[in-house]
């Protein structure tokens, strides 16, 4: 593991397992520091290793998580928690079974809802209640998407639901028995709302992911990578391996 942690701006580590230690360190001096930290979390394949070390951790030095609380990006419409591949089974799988943490403690944005657009607003409202984010760790999409806000959405965009792009179902379809099981709508923290968090840890690994993240730090702010409207933000980290950062001009 990393001994000194970065500070804003752009890591490079050796690869996806060192770069997912140091953010484990980051989320753990964190929490020891204030225990009643508010996470932003997120799905995908890329923060599942912090998950893995935030777990193992409680091994072999324990920090206590009961007074966190976290706050989820995204989750796809029509899944209802309880599904296979809502992000609430993912993420009680993942990590807040392994931490224990308890269903008052998590946040998740609901699949399924009569009036989607209030629980939309709700989710705004109980974000501000906790006091806001205090680290937000998210991943990209290879269209530059944070969270599911697609290429297209505004900058100070909320919570809301929203139609995923084809690349982005095709890209989950992996988690799908078939890419039509896939849902094609999503309900997602919008990028003003991400903007909200005090601090910011964006991590990617792997080729694929070169582009977006190039044109996230090097190009202009644009609608059309989503990610590049990190730029605004004053505390982002990138914490890349070797292939994702590819693309930079270092
Ligand atoms: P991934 O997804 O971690 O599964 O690559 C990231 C994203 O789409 O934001």
């Amino acid at each position: 593991m990393t001994d000194a942690l970065p500070s804003t701006g752009v890591h490079v580590s050796v690869d996806a397992t060192d770069a997912s230690a140091t953010a484990a360190k980051m989320i753990l001096d964190l929490v020891r520091s204030k225990p009643n930290a508010v996470l932003g979390l997120a799905t995908g394949s890329t923060p599942t290793k912090v998950y893995q070390y935030l777990i193992r951790n409680q091994e072999f030095d324990p920090i206590d998580w009961s007074y966190v609380t976290t706050f989820n990006l995204d989750e796809y419409v029509g899944l209802t928690p309880d599904h296979p591949q809502s992000f609430h089974s993912f993420m009680r799988a993942e990590l807040f079974e392994g931490l224990n943490l308890t269903e008052d403690q998590y946040h998740l944005p609901p699949g399924v809802h009569d009036d989607l657009a209030s629980a939309a607003a709700e989710y705004e409202s109980s974000i501000l209640r906790s006091g806001g984010i205090d680290l937000q760790i998210l991943g990209i999409g290879e269209n530059g998407h944070i969270a599911f806000n697609e290429p297209g959405s505004a900058g100070d965009s909320r919570t809301r639901v929203l139609d995923l792009t084809e690349n982005t179902i095709n890209a989950n379809a992996r988690f799908f028995e078939s890419p039509g099981d896939v849902p094609r709508t999503a309900i997602t923290m919008g990028i003003g709302t991400i903007l909200e968090a005090k601090q910011i840890l964006l991590l990617a690994f792997g080729q694929r992911k070169a582009q977006a993240v190039k044109d996230s730090i090097e190009a202009d702010v644009s609608k059309y990578c989503p990610a590049s409207f990190l730029q605004s933000h004053p505390n982002v980290t990138f914490l890349l391996d070797e292939d994702a950062a590819s693309l930079l001009n270092r």
